[in-house]
This record gives C-alpha cells, structure tokens and sequence, in this order.
C-alpha cells in the first residue's frame, strides 16, 4: 500500500481539492486497492469544517465532490504513517519540516515538483481570491497529480 497525503494551510482549498482529484485518478486507473489518499492543514482554524465552498464549486464542475471531507490538522505521526506528505506551496513545505521526525524528510515534497513543465513552484492560496483563482489551482493540481501517478508507478508499484 502506497499512503499519500496532501497538506496545505488550512485544508479546505488546495489539500482537500488535490485529494479529491488524485482520489478520482486512482480509482480512474482501477488503483484504489493500492493507494490511499487523505489531506490535512498546518493550521488549525478549521478543523471539522468542510472544503470551502469555491473550491467545492469549482471542483463539481470538474465532476470531483468534495462535499463529504471533513479538515484536519497535520501531526507528526503523519510521516510515519505517510509514504508521501505533499506540500502545496513553499510555507507549508517549511512548516512540516520543522514538524518532521528526524529522518522523516525523505518523505516531504513539494506538490509542483511533480508537474516541472508548468515552471511554478508553489500552487497559490486562492483563499483571499476571487473565483477564478479556484479554477486555476484545479489545473495545476491536475497536471501535478498525473505527475505524482507516475512516480508512484515507477517506485511503489
Ligand atoms: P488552503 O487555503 O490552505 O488552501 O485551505 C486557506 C484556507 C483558510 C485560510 C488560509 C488558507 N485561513 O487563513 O483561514
């Protein structure tokens, strides 16, 4: 089993969207016997709370459903329990390696790492945005997650 996880800042934008849009890949790709995805935030603000409600829009659109995730903070154990912890920009990146385990770093990336052809390093918190902002993430979190597949495949599976 491959586990893989999503952190952002407050997991109800960009985290939850990936895990919705890797969850689809997955099973798209007849893998959900062999990997697991969830998402997770630094902060602890809205713990319990559902995604927001642009990012679940834009993501319906999309044909993915957010609706039934519920956010949670990201802990230390994470990376013993993780096979992946995915940053989605640079501050997260930062913050969950000074929350890692020693020796646990190999298993921190950065989500745009997976997707070098949109030369962007870190995926944009649309949460002070407009709409539009939402609709953007979506896409760079679509090439990214084909890139993770990849990865996946050619050292998990
Ligand atoms: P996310 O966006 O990290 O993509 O979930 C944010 C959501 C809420 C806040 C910041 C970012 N906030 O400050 O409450």
């Amino acid at each position: 089993m491959v586990n893989v996880l999503f952190v952002c800042l407050g997991n109800i934008c960009r985290s939850p969207t990936a895990e919705g849009v890797f969850k689809a890949l997955v099973q798209r790709e007849g893998l959900s016997d062999h990997i697991t995805v969830d998402s997770a935030g630094v902060g602890a603000w809205h713990i319990g709370s559902p995604p927001d409600s642009r990012a679940q829009a834009a993501a319906r659109q999309r044909g993915i459903d957010l609706s039934k995730q519920r956010a949670r903070q990201a802990v230390a154990h994470d990376f013993e329990r993780f096979d992946y912890v995915i940053a989605m920009d640079s501050q997260n990146y930062g913050d969950l390696t000074r929350m890692c385990p020693k020796g646990g770093d190999d298993r921190l990336f950065k989500f745009l790492a997976f997707a070098p052809q949109l030369g962007i390093n870190d995926v944009p918190d649309p949460y002070y945005g407009g709409d539009s902002g939402f609709d953007g993430v979506f896409d760079m979190i679509e090439a990214a997650a084909a890139g993770l597949l990849d990865d996946i495949r050619a050292n998990h599976l």
